[in-house]
């Protein structure tokens, strides 16, 4: 992945007609529509200064190649021109990020993965991630079962339809009787829990610079039957995971998400 910091130096009082210029021409939207577009956001910052930040994210360099020949990018190179007096670029590549959300935002679905095996520190550290996770009233009703051996990948290919090269699955169960339940309607926190050990530990497989897909589409019986899950335990979430194959990318529709006014209310 290859992110850019642009800072655009405008001239004196004219960067927000700059940025009004780059919306009313559908540049930005043009940018996001873009195949291997993972990010083109831009930022006023709030110092007064005369700058204009646009952060971008391309899943390769070709992703970016394609941009730098696309007619919305000449557009906005000829619109620049009369507005911006210097332009500043910082360019990384690599997973690294700076914080909690940069991470969970650079996370993606990993469905195609290498043969490269996932060390054994580096699980701990995973299974660690899930065990320090909330869970209601702290019963920890998870159970991880981790499946790496090339038997109990054979046996995980018969109870899915997908197949993304893993050699690597952790699958997590939670315990219906082990879990807390409300008093006044019996609502069961098991599945809740066991779905925040997943995240928990997909997010810090991210980290460590392994990928995962959370994989739903299972047969819950066929899992049961192959792994000898007992009747008390609830299969929840399956991750596929490993280290990314060269070429993965994520999906066309990884990075479109709805905007907050739709999905968060306030009172
Ligand atoms: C509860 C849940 C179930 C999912 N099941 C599947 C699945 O069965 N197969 C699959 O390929 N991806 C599955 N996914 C991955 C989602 O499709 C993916 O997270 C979503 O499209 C957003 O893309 P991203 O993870 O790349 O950001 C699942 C994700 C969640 C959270």
């Amino acid at each position: 992945m290859i992110t850019l910091n642009v800072t655009y130096k405008c001239r004196p009082g004219m960067r927000e007609e700059f940025l009004e210029r780059i919306m009313a021409e559908g540049i930005d939207a043009a940018s996001r529509s873009e195949e291997g577009n993972l990010k083109y956001d831009y930022y006023l910052p709030f110092d007064g200064s005369d700058e204009l930040l646009l952060v971008e994210k391309w899943r390769d360099g070709e992703a970016l190649k394609a941009h730098a020949a696309a007619p919305h990018f000449r557009r906005l190179g000829e619109i620049k021109s009369g507005y911006v007096l210097e332009t500043a670029i910082e360019r990384y590549c690599g997973q690294e990020a700076s914080g909690f959300l940069e991470l969970a935002e650079n996370r993606y679905s990993v469905r195609r993965f290498s043969d490269k095996p996932v060390e054994k520190e580096k699980l701990e550290l995973i299974l660690k991630a899930g065990q320090v996770s909330p869970t209601a009233c702290n019963y920890q009703p998870q159970r991880v079962y981790v499946l790496q051996s090339p038997e109990a990948m054979e046996k995980l290919r018969k109870c899915k339809t997908s197949d993304f090269g893993e050699t690597l699955a952790l699958l997590v169960c939670c315990d219906k009787d082990e879990c807390w339940k409300r008093d006044y309607d019996g609502k069961p926190s098991g599945e809740i829990d066991a779905a925040i050990v997943a995240a928990h530990m997909m997010l810090e497989a991210w980290e460590l610079g392994i990928g995962s897909t959370w994989v739903m589409h299972f047969i819950p019986e066929a899992v049961r039957w192959e792994f000898r899950i007992p009747e008390n335990e609830e299969p929840v979430a399956l991750l596929v995971m490993g280290y990314a194959a060269e070429g993965a990318h994520p999906a066309r529709l990884h990075a479109q998400k709805k905007p907050l006014e739709e999905t968060v209310r306030f009172f």
